[in-house]
């Protein structure tokens, strides 16, 4: 795989995968580069044998404060930036994976840094952790997948109200919300962590991967139908054992 430069990407014999946004001068703004990037890394979890799950983090202060600013308005054009975004769906690669993605969250996780750990399956927030979707008061709407992943982790109405005023909440107020699992002492974070991702990756990865799958499809049927989607799959980990 090709050196990165805004992020880095590596798995240990565990199989415990670690991606860190790495762009710590910019509080690891997710610039064009660093979506590239993470495309490809993220690839390379997804189709690595020996990868049984990936950590998310932030290098220096900040998880991520969210998309580059500075880079609004420079795509080419208007058509050239849907298109760019149509064949490379990042944030559906991410919500998609058949692996298990833990965000370890401290600091700022503003914009598509909020929303990158909310298309993670697990949250563990350091106690200095900020979350916030911005977007709004900028004149803009969250566009990595914001508006669909909170409503569906919180509680709609409190969805709406973050996504509205761009009011953040503090890890502990993430905590009570539910929009983290857990919240650790900042020097904890890492250690915690990889402990989440070592117990995850002892796991049956087939076992994991369906029950990603009747959750996250699960979610956009109806009841019947996701009850049918977890029959269905059940019956294939079940087929296995014969
Ligand atoms: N895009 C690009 N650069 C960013 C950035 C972003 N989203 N967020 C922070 N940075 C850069 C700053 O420009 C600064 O760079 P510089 O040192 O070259 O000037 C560096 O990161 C440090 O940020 P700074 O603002 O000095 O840190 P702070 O601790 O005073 O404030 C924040 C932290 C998060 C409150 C502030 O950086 C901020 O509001 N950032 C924008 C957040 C945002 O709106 N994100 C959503 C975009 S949709």
């Amino acid at each position: 795989m090709a050196a990165f430069e805004t992020i880095s990407y590596e798995r240990d014999e565990l199989g415990v995968a670690q991606l860190t946004l790495n762009r710590p001068d910019k509080l690891n703004a997710v610039n064009l580069q660093m979506r590239d990037e993470l495309w490809s890394a993220l690839r390379a979890y997804r189709d690595d044998p020996d990868a049984r799950a990936l950590v998310v983090r932030g290098a220096g202060s900040a998880f991520s404060a969210g998309a580059d600013i500075s880079e609004f308005g420079t795509a080419p054009s208007y058509v050239e930036a849907r298109r760019a975004r149509r064949e490379r769906d990042l944030w559906g690669l991410v919500l998609h994976l058949p692996k298990p993605l833990i965000a370890a969250v401290h600091g700022h996780a503003l914009g598509a840094g909020c929303e990158l750990s909310l298309l993670c399956d697990l949250r563990l927030a350091a106690d200095d952790a900020r979350f916030g979707l911005p977007e709004v008061s900028l004149g803009y709407i969250p566009s990595a997948g914001g508006t669909q992943t909170l409503p569906r982790t919180i509680a709609p109405g409190v969805a709406m109200h973050l996504i509205l005023t761009g009011d953040p909440v503090d890890a502990n107020e993430a905590y009570r919300l539910g929009l983290v699992h857990r919240v650790v002492p900042r020097d904890r974070l890492d250690d915690e962590a990889d402990a989440w991702a070592r117990a995850l990756a002892v796991r049956d990865p087939l076992a994991l991967a369906y029950a990603k799958e009747a959750v996250v499809r699960g979610l956009d049927l109806s009841s019947r139908e996701g009850l049918s989607l977890e029959t269905r799959l059940a019956a294939l980990l079940l087929a296995r054992r014969r």
